[in-house]
């Protein structure tokens, strides 16, 4: 009996220790299966735990963090640990509000009419929660800006990086604008094609934000994340793109350009009118010069071939819609040749300053072939009127300076948040997203983009929206 009384003392005092770090152990466990749990939950504007839009599925994105923990580490630090206290933000408010705005305004480009146009639908309804509500099965993000900040909700990932630069624009125009951007809640989708068929949903129109909009659709058109810069093609921010395609137009004089019509570009994209644009691929025939985009081979040789500055030296450039409307319609106005434009079904937020014959031609798709060929007939026999119309169009997009979208984007927010019908707060699952936490979150080129981008609080107030 004197072992076991001998050992007693010595199994309790081994048993301790194991106790003790058993829970150690388990408790480490729990925390990192919480965190581990936690951070599987947190949706990101690179996309993190979030599904491709299933109106338009791509493949899943992969990201480049090397390890589960890193991501883990990365996730939580950029989205719960940038967006600290924004006390220079808040200083610029004070300002900007205590600023009298005495000074006179210039009146917004005619196109801006547009804007109430686009919101009409809801002038007597009045946008609900219940709209909202309903407009979220087609959003793929919730904007929600509140006492001058931005809050997001995430529901399905964006192809590429556009949701990171759409949200840079909206961050930039709060800072832009400091104090002077209404509360508002609004539903946003970025794919391509508008989904609000006016005659489906005619009697509970739905207001939901994307880039682009047709004649048959509610869709409310905004400034697309381009102009903010498009990374995986190279295309740089707008600011930077256009003065440079301006330059490359320059180089060479009207009399001195290739008298063909140019096109260059995906065909792969489910688009019929872009198939039967490569139909027209000879330039004795057709006066056309149709070159096949590949983006791959394009970005494996650093986007030599396709820098848009270097595309300006025919006459006459070819817009076709893609999948739905195209950025590159604003690339092709830019170069100062006579851009043609095959009959748009879609409509962008400027594509409503175009006129034709003025600043554009025309293009009837049906017969194609012989309608460009006709086009470019005609330039060549009267050279000095298609020289004005390319430069009309130069001019157009121009005008078109980030400080015009931002004054798009500022009225068309303003307009719709008087038509809301409740005080907008941030919805219960959302996050707060600031400048400093899209940078975390951005990869080398993106950055690079972004601080391109990135603006200044402005001097002067917005021009002035023309009414109804
Ligand atoms: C169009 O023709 C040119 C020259 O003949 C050729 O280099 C080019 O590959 C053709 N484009 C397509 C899309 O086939
Ligand atoms: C951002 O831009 C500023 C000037 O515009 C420059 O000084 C700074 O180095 C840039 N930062 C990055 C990360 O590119």
């Amino acid at each position: 009996m004197g072992i076991p009384s001998k050992h007693t003392p010595r199994k309790l005092s081994y048993l301790f220790p194991c106790v003790l770090g058993l829970s150690l152990f388990s408790f480490t466990a729990i925390l990192l299966y919480k965190v581990d749990e936690f951070v599987s939950r947190t949706k990101t504007v690179v996309g993190h735990n979030l599904k491709p839009t299933p109106w338009h599925l791509f493949p899943p994105k992969t990201f480049t963090e090397e390890t589960r923990h890193a991501r883990a580490y990365k996730i939580i630090h950029c989205t719960y640990l940038t967006c600290g206290y924004n006390s220079k933000d808040a200083a610029a408010q004070e300002r900007r509000r205590s600023s009298s705005s005495s000074e006179t305004t210039q009146n917004c480009p005619e196109f801006f009419r547009a804007i109430h146009r686009d919101l009409e639908p809801w002038v007597r309804t009045r946008i609900s929660e219940a709209h909202l509500a309903e407009a979220q099965k087609y959003a793929a993000f919730r904007i929600m800006i509140v006492g001058g900040k931005l809050y997001v909700d995430l529901y399905y990932a964006c192809v590429q990086s556009r949701a990171m630069f759409t949200i840079w624009g909206f961050l930039q125009l709060l800072r832009k604008y400091p104090g002077m951007v209404p509360d508002v809640d609004i539903m946003f989708d970025c794919m391509d094609k508008p989904t609000i068929s006016r005659k489906e949903h005619q009697s509970m129109p739905l207001p939901l934000f994307r880039y682009c909009t047709t004649k048959e659709h509610f869709d409310i058109p905004f400034p697309d994340w381009s102009f903010w810069g498009w990374p995986e093609i190279n295309i740089r921010p707008w600011q930077e793109e256009f003065p440079d395609i301006k330059r490359g137009s320059q180089t060479v004089d009207w009399k001195s350009k290739v008298p063909w019509a140019y096109w260059r570009g995906n065909p792969d994209v489910a688009s019929p009118i872009r198939l039967e644009l490569l139909k027209c691929n000879n330039s004795g025939e057709w006066g056309a010069q149709i070159m096949r985009q590949d983006w791959v081979e394009e970005a494996k040789s650093g986007f030599q071939q396709s820098k848009l500055s270097n595309q300006c030296n025919y006459r006459y450039k070819i817009y076709a819609e893609g999948y739905a409307w195209s950025v590159s319609l604003k690339y092709v106005l830019s170069c100062g040749s006579v851009a043609l434009i095959i009959s748009p079904r879609y409509e962008d937020f400027f594509s409503r300053g175009l006129i034709p014959q003025q600043n554009f031609w025309l293009i009837d798709p049906i017969n194609l072939c012989p309608n460009i060929k006709h086009a470019v007939d005609w330039g060549n026999e009267h050279p000095s009127e298609a020289e004005a119309i390319g430069k009309r169009g130069q001019e157009l997009m121009e005008s078109l300076s980030m400080d015009e979208v931002y004054d798009y984007m500022f009225h068309l927010i303003s307009e719709y948040s008087k038509l809301l019908h409740f005080k907008p707060k941030p919805s219960s699952t959302a996050m707060q997203v600031c400048v400093e936490s899209v940078l975390c979150f951005a990869d080398q080129k993106q950055a690079i983009f972004l601080n391109q981008s990135s603006v200044f609080p402005s001097q002067t107030s917005p021009c002035t929206l023309p009414p109804a």
